[in-house]
C-alpha cells in the first residue's frame, strides 16, 4: 500500500512538473486543419500566420483558423517603420527643406521595393538598396542610396551604412560615407541631396503597381499621413479595424476587445469609401501584416458617391483579391453596411450591398460576414435611433456595444478567443484526479 501510494505520489509529483515544463506550450485543438500554403515564393512568410509545428506554437493567436503549415523557412523581413510608401526627396539645403519629389519608393516587407520616377529627371544613377543582414540573429537591415551619377555601385549585404534621424524624426539611411565597414552606424552629418520621408509637404504618392492612382489626393490625407507617420510605433501581427469613420470614431476599441491579448489597432479613416480602403490598402494596411483584419467599408460608396449595389460587389471583390495577393491567409471578417437614420433613405440600396457582399462572402475563404444590419433596426425596419449620436450618422456607445458582441461572436466562433486553455488545464486534472483514483 506504502509503495502504491508512493508511486502515485512521484507520478504525482511527475506528472506536475511536467505541467509546468509544459505550460509555456500552448495546448491546441486537434481539430486542426491542414491549411493551404503560400507558395514557397510568397512575399509574406508563411510561419508568422500558420504554425510551422503545432507544438512551435507561441499563442493561439499564432494560428488564426488554425490551420497547420507546412514548414516554410522564415526569413528576416523589413522592419516594420521602414514598409510602405516613402517619398525621394531632394533636399534643398540652403533653405532646409525638401525642395522637389524626385520619385517615390514602396518597401515591401521583405527586401525587394519598388520605385518609382515621378518626372523624367537626370537622377536615373540613383541606386537604392535594402540590405538585410541574413547571418545577423538581429536582421540587421539597411536601405542604401547611392546618389553618384555615371558609376553604378554594386553593393552587396556586407557593405555599410550610416543612419540619420533628421528633424522630422523620419529616419534615413545610407552607405558611410568612407566606404569602410564599423561595428556602430556611422552618425552622418553630410548634406546629402536625396531623403526619404513620409510626409513631406509636396509629397505625392502614387500606387507602385498603378501609378495612375494617386494616393495622397484623397480629402484624408492628414489621417492618413499620422498613419504613415505612427508606423514606427505600431506592431506587426496584431488585430487591425480598416474602413470608414464608424471604425475611426470606434474609440473604445482597447477596452472593448481588452480580452484579446494583443493590439487592437484602428486604421479607419475620414469618410472613405470601399474604393478607397481597397486604394490605400498597400499603403496603410500592408507593413501591418495584420494577423486579423475587421473591415467596415461601403456605406460611404452609397451615400456620398450615389454608387450601386453591384458596383459595391465587384469592387468588394477586387479589394478582397488584392488583399489576398499579400495575405493569402489571415482571417477577414466585413461588418455589414449599418443603417443610419440620416441615410434612411438609402436603405434599400444597403440592404442589397449586404446581401450581395454576404452571398459572395459565402463561396471565400477566411472570410466571414459579420451581420449587424438588423440589429440595429426596429422591428418596424427604421433605424433605431437611440444608438445613433446627433449626427444620425455614427453611433453611440450603446451602438458600439452591438458591434463589439457581433466581432466578439465571430472572434469566438472561429477559435480566435480561446477556452481551450481552461478545459484542458480542467481536464489535465480530471486525468490525475482519476489516475490517483485508480492507484488507492
Ligand atoms: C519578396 O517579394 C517580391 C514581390 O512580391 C517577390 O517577388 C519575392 O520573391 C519576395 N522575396 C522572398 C524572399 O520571398
Ligand atoms: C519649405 O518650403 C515650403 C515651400 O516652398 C515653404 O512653404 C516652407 O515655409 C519651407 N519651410 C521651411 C522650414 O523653410
Ligand atoms: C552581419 O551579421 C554577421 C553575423 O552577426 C556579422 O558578422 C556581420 O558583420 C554583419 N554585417 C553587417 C553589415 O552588419
Ligand atoms: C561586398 O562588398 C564589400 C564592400 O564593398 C566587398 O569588399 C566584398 O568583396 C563584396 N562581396 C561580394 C561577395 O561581392
Ligand atoms: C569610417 O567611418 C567610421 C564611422 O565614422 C569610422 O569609425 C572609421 O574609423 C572610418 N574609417 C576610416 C578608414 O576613416
Ligand atoms: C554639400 O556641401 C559641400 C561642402 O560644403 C558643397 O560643396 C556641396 O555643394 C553641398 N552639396 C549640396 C547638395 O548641398
Ligand atoms: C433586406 O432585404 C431582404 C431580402 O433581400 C428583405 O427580406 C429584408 O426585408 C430587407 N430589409 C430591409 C430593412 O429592407
Amino acid at each position: 500500500m506504502n509503495t502504491i501510494s508512493a508511486l502515485a505520489a512521484l507520478l504525482f509529483l511527475l506528472l506536475v512538473i511536467g505541467s509546468i515544463e509544459a505550460k509555456p506550450r500552448q495546448r491546441r485543438d486537434t481539430s486542426d486543419k491542414e491549411g493551404a500554403c503560400p507558395s514557397s515564393n510568397s512575399m509574406f512568410r508563411c510561419g508568422r500566420f500558420v504554425c510551422p509545428t503545432v507544438s512551435g506554437c507561441k499563442s493561439d493567436y499564432d494560428c488564426p483558423g488554425a490551420q497547420k503549415c507546412c514548414h516554410v523557412e522564415l526569413y528576416p523581413s523589413t522592419p516594420i517603420a521602414f514598409r510602405g510608401l516613402w517619398c525621394i526627396n531632394e533636399w534643398d539645403n540652403s533653405q532646409q527643406n525638401y525642395s522637389r519629389q524626385l520619385g517615390q519608393a514602396f518597401f515591401y516587407n521583405n527586401e525587394t521595393f519598388t520605385l518609382n520616377f515621378l518626372d523624367n529627371i537626370e537622377y536615373t544613377w540613383i541606386n537604392h538598396f535594402i540590405s538585410i543582414n541574413k547571418t545577423d540573429n538581429q536582421n540587421t537591415y539597411q536601405i542604401f542610396t547611392d546618389t553618384s551619377k555615371g558609376l553604378l555601385v554594386y553593393v552587396n549585404r556586407t557593405s555599410c551604412f550610416w543612419r540619420r534621424q533628421i528633424s522630422n524624426n523620419d529616419i534615413i539611411w545610407g552607405q558611410q560615407s568612407n566606404g569602410t565597414c564599423t561595428q556602430a552606424f556611422e552618425i552622418d552629418n553630410s548634406n546629402e541631396s536625396i531623403r526619404y520621408t513620409r510626409n513631406a509637404l509636396n509629397c505625392h504618392y502614387v500606387d507602385d503597381e498603378n501609378t495612375n492612382e494617386i494616393l495622397s489626393n484623397t480629402p484624408f490625407e492628414n489621417e492618413l499621413l499620422q498613419f504613415d507617420q505612427s508606423l514606427s510605433n505600431t506592431k506587426q501581427n496584431q488585430i487591425v479595424f480598416y474602413g470608414s469613420s464608424s471604425i475611426g470614431f470606434w474609440s473604445t476599441l482597447e477596452k472593448d476587445f481588452s480580452h484579446i491579448p494583443i493590439d487592437k489597432i484602428n486604421r479607419g479613416f475620414g469618410g472613405s469609401t470601399l474604393k478607397q480602403c481597397w486604394q490605400q490598402f498597400k499603403r496603410i494596411i500592408l507593413p501591418l501584416e495584420p494577423r486579423i483584419l475587421i473591415l467596415y467599408a461601403g456605406e460611404n460608396d452609397i451615400a456620398d458617391e450615389g454608387e450601386t449595389a453591384i458596383n459595391i460587389q465587384l469592387n468588394f471583390r477586387e479589394f478582397i483579391s488584392t488583399i489576398r495577393r499579400f495575405f493569402p491567409l489571415i482571417p477577414i471578417a466585413y461588418i455589414s453596411i449599418k443603417p443610419s437614420p440620416s441615410r434612411f433613405n438609402k436603405i434599400n440600396e444597403m440592404n442589397q450591398t449586404n446581401h450581395l457582399i454576404r452571398e459572395d462572402i459565402q463561396h471565400m475563404k477566411n472570410i466571414h460576414y459579420i451581420d449587424i444590419f438588423n440589429d440595429l433596426l426596429t422591428s418596424n425596419g427604421t433605424p433605431r435611433s437611440e444608438l445613433f449620436i446627433s449626427d444620425n450618422l455614427h453611433m453611440n456607445e450603446n451602438g458600439y456595444a452591438i458591434w463589439t458582441r457581433a466581432v466578439n461572436n465571430y472572434l469566438h466562433m472561429n477559435g480566435f478567443i480561446s477556452s481551450s486553455a481552461i478545459h484542458c488545464e480542467i481536464s489535465f486534472f480530471i486525468f490525475i484526479f482519476n489516475l490517483l483514483a485508480f492507484f488507492i
